[in-house]
């Protein structure tokens, strides 16, 4: 196997995750403002130049590509970006392609995704409430996102739930959304919201360990051991066999396990969704046809990759908050 970029704290870098637009049809009010201002189209990298990129890093040993947004489905041609990313897959390099997605365009993308060879999409939906979907999303249709997941699983594709738990306004749905991804037999994680952008975080910050204490007094819990290379850690609920992630930068802080990095669909490269520093590889990407100045870039740039993020909502206060919104890197 490839020797992997290896960060100043040990850590093997194996996992990008490449936000392919910062633009969105919806305007989920935790992640963007209503009003939000998104880049200049002519700023983007070409579909042509992410592929150069993404294939450096899996060069360097990387085997997990996850694309986001922003929404990456409302990017141009996207498909032809997940085509052509099938020649890692088919030569072994890549393991996983994979996507994180509102669900809006699955309906039409689909079966396409199945065919370049992705196997699971991780969708984003808080409520199964249609009025408080469309309040949370702004501009989202819940029939919409349930169609889309209908079409990913008839797809043949694995589906797996993100739900931002957000107290006050889906606390009361943590039994129905148990209940639903058991009964259509999704794979369900909950997330912490954190402080990205102007989001008033703290104000519906509902911390995992209140939300599994809630499942632990209808279900019996079981911690696993087991990690799908992402943040989550997850628990069984052994009345349903079902298994539960938990996504909690806030109360179970997990970036000594850390094995990511996020490109933007700029070609900016952040070390951790956390912090601030970014290092600029379109600058190397333009500057030469040859990969090797490319390449010097992003190991320089994993030479930075800080220890985690600050991230702390204590005594009532939001410290480590970041400025740019989520939707900037793809969470
Ligand atoms: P799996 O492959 O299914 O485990 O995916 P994943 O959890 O890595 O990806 P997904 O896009 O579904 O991310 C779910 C949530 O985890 C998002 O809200 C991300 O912002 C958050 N997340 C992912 N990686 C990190 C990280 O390194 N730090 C923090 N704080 N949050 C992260
Ligand atoms: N905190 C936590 N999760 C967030 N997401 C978007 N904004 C935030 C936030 N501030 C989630 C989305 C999606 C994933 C990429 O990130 O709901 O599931
Ligand atoms: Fe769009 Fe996702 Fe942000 Fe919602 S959370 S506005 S779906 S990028």
């Amino acid at each position: 196997m490839k020797q992997p970029l290896t960060d100043p704290f040990a850590r093997a870098i194996r996992y990008l995750r490449v936000s392919v637009t910062d633009r969105c049809d919806f305007r989920c009010d935790y992640c963007m403002v209503e009003d939000m201002q998104f880049l200049p189209r002519a700023d983007l990298l070409s579909l042509e130049e992410l592929d150069r990129l993404c294939s450096t890093f899996i060069r360097l040993g990387v085997q997990k590509l996850r694309i986001t947004g922003g929404e990456p489905l409302v990017r141009r041609n996207i498909m032809a970006f997940f085509r052509a990313m099938q020649r890692h897959l088919a030569s072994g390099a890549l393991q996983e392609l994979t996507l994180t997605t509102n669900g809006s365009q699955l309906g039409k993308y689909a079966a396409e995704l199945a065919e370049c060879g992705v196997k699971r999409v991780n969708v984003s939906l808080d409520t199964l409430d249609a009025a408080k979907f469309a309040a949370i999303t702004r501009r989202g249709r819940l029939d919409q996102v349930l169609a889309g997941i209908k079409a990913a699983t008839d797809a043949g594709l694995r589906v797996k739930i993100n739900a931002v738990a957000l107290k006050g306004v889906n606390e009361d749905e943590l039994f129905p959304l148990v209940e639903w991804c058991a009964a259509q037999g999704h794979d369900l994680t909950f997330i912490e919201v954190m402080p990205m952008g102007d989001n008033g975080a703290l104000d519906r910050y509902w911390p995992l360990t209140d939300l599994a204490a809630r499942l632990a007094s209808r279900f019996t819990l079981t911690e696993l051991a087991e990690r799908s290379g992402g943040p989550a850690r997850y628990v069984r609920l052994e009345q349903t066999g079902q298994k539960i992630g938990l996504i909690t930068p806030l109360t179970h802080n997990f970036c000594e396990s850390c094995n990511r990095v996020r490109l933007t669909c700029t070609g900016q490269l952040f070390m951790c969704l956390g912090q601030e520093d970014s290092a600029d590889l379109r600058a190397p990407l333009r500057a030469s046809p040859s990969d090797a100045g490319l390449e010097t870039a992003i190991r320089a740039a994993i030479a930075r990759k800080p220890k985690g993020h600050d991230f702390d909502y204590s005594r009532q206060q939001v410290t480590g908050r970041m400025s740019r919104p989520m939707s900037h890197t793809g969470g």
